[in-house]
């Protein structure tokens, strides 16, 4: 074998008690034995009770077998009645699967995924899915289409909130600690509920940010940026993937051969099931793929969906045995990977869900403090002028609190939120009064009705208060439903009059405050400068009021990183940190200010290099990017070894100090780079991060272990490999750090040398 190549490991694919689950494939043989050609086709499809009440729509549909799984009943005895009617009415008794798209959070509701990545703390990301899993398992759902790994580098695309944003490695060490959250270190553990990696693979490059729209993406991109996620919640156990809307290449995701066999089972051997998106496979057919259901049932079988999501066309698939255009050897992996996960849920020993009212009180308690936690470590302050923030509570007398989103208990909450409850929900100004009481007055005007609003008339108003008030706080973004699956937008600024809001509070001539809760980046330029400071709240969750008040008023230091690129304006998408750096990129020399450009300019004096005319060159806020309210130096940036083999590995090591008077966490980021390898590599990768948290004046050696497995990349000859040569380093917080090394990985020869 090359030594270029990397040595197989063992993938921990075993999970952590040794189990993948074929201690059951004797119940699950002897079961596939007894059970019909229908019966098989009926573990492979996936009820939806759309209309009336889920035991008469689905009723027969269980007795005869016909539906192993439901989606979308989240009354615990209307599913305790569902599974006795599959377990004691049906021939075979086989209980059923329960989704629903516990995405973050259930009654309680968490940060979007998005705001969750900002933390960089798989810790409270874990948490976080436990404690929805704590929750929705009590209602008798077994089942989350949950983590979405899409990596997302368009803030056009709706589902950028639901990503874990534009960052591979972030990505999938996050993901990773959803599906520990959600399936627990025991599937069959009464609040453990099956995850879902999603969608396979490649969505989040739709074309323009248009959800569903067509993704072209070569395999060395797709290898080296869209699988990885889905390889890490692999090797991590998760019990099922589901297939992308979206065609790759020109072919579906959800009739996919290449990803659904190739990838996923000769390359990755995953046992685990896949599930279509909802109605992705008839949708084969408007695709254009196919000339209809039988054709569609076909094609996505045969590729190697196991589980069709809501639509039946899988009701053709015992024709399609009969008439030799499928084998039944197809139909049994599908049902063996399908069983084996209700095997391993214990599904067939407790198919029921006990009243655990009492459980659920408690997880209630801790799920509001993860909330609350996970809330605070996601906001990212973005600028901080003159450290207009926090507030001192004892200089500041009043506070005008000014905007749609200061009290919106139910947008707040972001989208995907089908059991979120309102009703739990804490908004901004209500944590701001419940932290502040009557020390601060709170002049509280909405000025605008929604986010959208293009209704001035209580401006004057708003900017009165803001007048009489030492210091205005204005809450500002979008409403939840401007985010999500199918609602992208084509301009991301501040929706409707939310930018002459700003413009008018800034007359008052006190400082301005902006809070943003948003499901996306937001391009910012047209009122950057006319705040003092922006603190990003996402969409914060159930707790979000009390983590924005923590915030304000320094109870907490900000400390959440961003996730993605913040582009200036919406013509620079797609912008990312982790872009390659091109023949001609740009520098200093690219700046040019295009109202300044001379009448008759000859065609070469502006600068040849990958720039805009009309736009500064760099993002409004770079990946990484998250400022605190004290200050951390870093210094002593040195490697364990100036050189490594092949299969070697080395220890990067920084000393970060608190200088300042605050004690708080600061996220430090490792970024890697290959400046001369057979492809072109991206000008830096995220590699590593740690979250440390330092009292004032306190000083901590960070260090990182680095493997040569971590500099491998998919290469010419469709296979990683890993190249010798000189790698760069650099660590800080942020993606912009200038303080790096460097060292050596020698080849082979060098090493024996
Ligand atoms: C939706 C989404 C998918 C979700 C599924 C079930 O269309 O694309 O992410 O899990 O249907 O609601």
């Amino acid at each position: 074998m090359s030594s270029n190549l990397i040595e197989k490991k063992p993938d921990g694919r075993e999970g952590r008690d040794g189990d993948r689950g074929h201690h059951h494939d004797q119940r699950i043989a002897s079961l596939l034995e007894q059970m019909s050609l229908e019966e098989k086709i009926g573990q492979m499809m996936l009820g939806q009770p759309d209309e009336g009440p889920a035991p008469e729509v689905l009723g027969d549909l269980l007795r005869n077998g016909g539906i192993g799984s439901v989606i979308n009943v989240i009354d615990r005895d209307t599913v305790n009645e569902l599974q006795r009617i599959a377990v004691e009415e049906s021939r075979l008794g086989i209980p059923l699967l329960v989704g629903r798209d516990v995405i973050h959070g259930f009654q309680t509701v968490m940060p979007i995924p998005l705001g969750q990545a900002a933390s960089f703390n798989p810790d409270i990301v874990r948490d976080a899915a436990r404690a929805a899993a704590e929750e929705a398992s009590a209602t008798g759902v077994n089942w989350t289409y949950a983590p979405m790994v899409d990596i997302s580098r368009d803030p056009r695309w709706g589902r950028i909130a639901e990503s874990l944003g534009e960052d591979p490695f972030l990505t999938a060490e996050l993901a990773v600690a959803m599906v520990e959250g959600f399936q627990g270190k025991n599937l069959a553990a009464p609040d453990a509920i099956a995850a879902c990696a999603k969608h396979f693979a490649g969505y989040g490059a739709s074309e323009s940010g248009r959800d569903y729209a067509t993704t072209n993406i070569p395999e060395n991109e797709l290898r080296n940026v869209y699988l990885p996620p889905f390889k890490s919640c692999i090797d991590a156990g998760v019990a099922s993937l589901m297939t992308s809307f979206s065609d790759i290449d020109g072919l579906p995701a959800t009739a996919n051969g290449f990803l659904l066999k190739q990838v996923l089972r000769e390359e990755w051997d995953y046992e685990g099931f896949v599930v279509s998106d909802w109605a992705s496979i008839p949708e084969l057919t408007t695709h254009g793929l196919t000339a209809d259901d039988r054709g569609a049932a076909l094609a996505a079988a045969a590729a190697g969906v196991d589980m069709e999501m809501a639509t039946d066309t899988y009701r053709h698939l015992a024709d399609l045995v009969n008439s030799g255009k499928l084998s039944v050897e197809a139909i049994d992996a599908a049902v063996t990977r399908i069983l084996r996960i209700k095997f391993q849920l214990g599904l067939f020993d407790q198919p029921y869900t006990d009243a655990r009212d009492e459980r659920a009180k408690d997880v209630r308690g801790r799920a509001f403090e993860i909330a609350r936690k996970a809330a605070t470590q996601s906001m990212v302050l973005l600028k901080n002028d003159d450290e207009v923030l926090p507030l001192d509570s004892e200089r500041i007398a009043s506070v005008a609190v000014i905007g749609p989103l200061a009290d919106a208990p139910y947008e707040q909450l972001g989208t995907w939120i089908f059991d979120g409850d309102p009703d739990l929900s804490v908004s901004a100004v209500q944590g701001i009064r419940a932290l502040v009481g009557d020390s601060i007055q709170i002049r509280h005007v909405p000025a605008m009705e929604t986010s959208r609003s293009r209704d001035t008339s209580a401006f004057d108003s708003a900017l009165a208060a803001a007048r009489e008030s030492d210091i205005s706080i204005l809450f500002l973004g979008e409403e939840s439903i401007l985010s999500g699956e199918a609602h992208s937008r084509a301009d991301i600024d501040l929706p409707g009059a939310q930018a002459e809001l700003v413009r008018r509070i800034r007359q008052a001539g006190k400082p301005v405050v902006a809070v943003i809760l948003a499901g996306r980046p937001l391009t910012l330029s047209n009122i950057v400068d006319d705040v003092d400071a922006i603190l990003y709240a996402w969409h914060p969750g159930s707790m979000g009021g009390p983590a924005i008040a923590d915030l304000l008023f320094g109870i907490e230091s900000p400390s959440g990183k961003l996730p993605v690129t913040f582009p200036r304006v919406v013509g620079q998408i797609p912008i990312y940190y982790n872009q390659k750096r091109g023949g001609k990129p740009p520098g200093p020399d690219s700046i040019v200010h295009i109202d300044d450009i001379p009448v008759r300019a000859p065609q070469t004096s502006l600068g040849m290099t990958a720039f805009h005319l009309d736009t500064h060159y760099t993002p409004l806020f770079a990946f990484g990017h998250g400022l605190s309210y004290t200050r951390f130096e870093y210094d002593n940036l040195r490697t364990s070894a100036a050189t490594i083999p092949i299969g070697g590995s080395l220890t990067v090591s920084v000393d970060l100090k608190n200088t300042g008077r605050i004690a708080a966490d600061e996220v430090v980021q490792l970024y890697l780079c290959d400046p001369v390898a057979s492809l072109t590599r991206p000008v830096r990768e995220l590699k590593g991060f740690k979250r440390v948290h330092l009292e004032p004046g306190q000083m901590q050696t960070v260090a990182f272990d680095l493997h040569s497995d971590m500099l491998k990349f998919w290469g010419r000859n469709n296979e990683w490999i890993v190249e010798p040569g000189l790698f760069q380093v650099w660590v800080g917080g942020s993606s912009e750090t200038s303080l790096g090394t460097e060292f050596q990985l020698l080849s082979d020869r060098e090493s024996d040398d």
